[in-house]
């Protein structure tokens, strides 16, 4: 099984927070001529294997025009192996969203979508520079309701203008809509972000740690007792709607990535694109390197295998590492367990370290000491 992750770089508007790769001019179909272009150089040579999922990710993929993203979907399936049941994900914006779109998305492929809401608080919205408000993303979701049955929708906590109050407001709307799958994340504070500027000029402010802690809490409690499965830190789905495609990252699956700043993987190599779209352009053009890689030691490879299967409910299965890697972790980290089970951190589940709901809120500080 592997995916392909189509990297969309543009957006309308700049959120505050965002350090993922986008610009905001609109020279669309340049950027798509040389994507188109890399799919049939595949220069990477990743082994073809049969393809499970596509995502397109952005960036904001919504904003292309779908002439566009149909020249894109149709040239993936000439050049690669497709399963039939394959995931094929849409990230989407709300303002972005119509009927007549989201049914021609369905016409050229896609099964899934991913809807960027963030909150339902209108202060927030605004605060975080996002080109939505509440009203529209609630009329996105009533159209996604009636056009596919398998979304997700993005909600972010620790924002600045969320605490409490917001985000029990933003819980009491995921309990009228239902959506079958939720990712909720905590903000991160990316370096150079204009968030992270108005932070250190004192202009901004962020809810206190005490607050943040909270809302976790309140998540895990309020999505529980939904029913939701929480099959990844901040994934939340209902049965039969796990993110086959961010499953296979967490499960060490190879994956393809075209595009601008896209990153692949193929268990030797990890490769990446230029994160530059002129640069991008220009180096796919004249046929140079667009993509720089490297092999992994057997160390990155332990290291990666920790850092993504800690974050899943079924947890790192140490006997699998062994197999893979030959480390027997319980050998290796015997007094980091012991501190981490007796913290109440980490459960030891036979062969397994599966997360705590406290674990969870500083799982950077337990891959840390667990990791080489
Ligand atoms: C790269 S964005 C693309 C989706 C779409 N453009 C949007 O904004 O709705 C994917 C998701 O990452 C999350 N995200 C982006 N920056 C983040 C940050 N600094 N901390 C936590 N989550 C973030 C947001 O929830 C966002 O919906
Ligand atoms: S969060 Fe989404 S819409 Fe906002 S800048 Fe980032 S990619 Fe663009």
């Amino acid at each position: 099984m592997s995916g392909i992750y189509i990297h969309i770089p543009f957006c309308k508007k700049a959120c505050i927070y965002c350090d993922f790769h986008f610009s905001t001019s609109r020279n669309y179909s340049e950027i798509i001529d040389s994507i188109l272009t890399e799919i049939q150089l595949n220069q990477k040579k990743i082994k073809k294997n049969k393809i499970s999922t596509i995502y397109f990710g952005g960036g904001t993929p919504s904003i292309i025009d779908n002439k566009l993203m149909d020249k894109l979907i149709k040239s993936i399936t000439e050049n690669h192996d497709i399963e039939k049941e394959c995931e094929v994900t849409i990230e989407a914006n709300p303002d972005d969203i119509t009927i007549k779109k989201l049914k021609s998305w369905k016409d050229i492929g896609f099964n899934r979508l991913s809807l960027g809401v963030q909150t339902f608080d209108e202060t927030s919205l605004k605060i975080l520079n996002r080109t939505h408000n509440k009203d529209q993303a609630l009329k996105a979701i009533q159209n996604i309701q009636k056009e596919f049955n398998n979304y997700s929708i993005d909600i972010m906590f620790g924002t600045p203008g969320s605490n409490i109050k917001t985000l029990k407001n933003d819980i009491n709307y995921i309990k009228k809509i239902k959506p079958p799958h939720i990712s909720i994340y905590s903000l991160d504070i990316e370096e150079e972000t204009p968030l992270h500027k108005l932070i250190r000029r004192r202009k901004i402010e962020l809810p206190s740690n005490n607050v943040v802690s909270k809302q976790f809490d309140l998540i895990n409690k309020s999505m529980d007792e939904m029913n939701y499965i929480n099959y990844e830190i901040s994934s939340f789905c209902k049965k039969g709607f796990k993110s086959k495609h961010n499953s296979n990252y967490w499960c060490n699956e190879n994956y393809i990535g075209y595009g601008p700043g896209a990153h692949s993987y193929d268990k030797k190599y990890r490769y990446w694109n230029v994160r530059d779209n002129k640069e991008y352009v220009n180096r796919i053009n004249n046929r140079k390197s667009y993509f720089e890689s490297e092999k992994l030691t057997n160390t990155q490879k332990i290291n990666e295998f920790i850092i993504t299967r800690i974050r899943t409910m079924e947890g790192i299965n140490n006997l699998e590492l062994k197999n893979l890697n030959g480390i027997c972790l319980f050998k290796e980290k015997d007094k980091e367990i012991k501190y981490l089970k007796d913290e109440s951190l980490i459960d030891v589940k036979e062969n397994r370290i599966i997360l705590t709901n406290r674990g969870k809120k500083i799982v950077d500080n337990i891959i840390e000491k667990i990791s080489f």
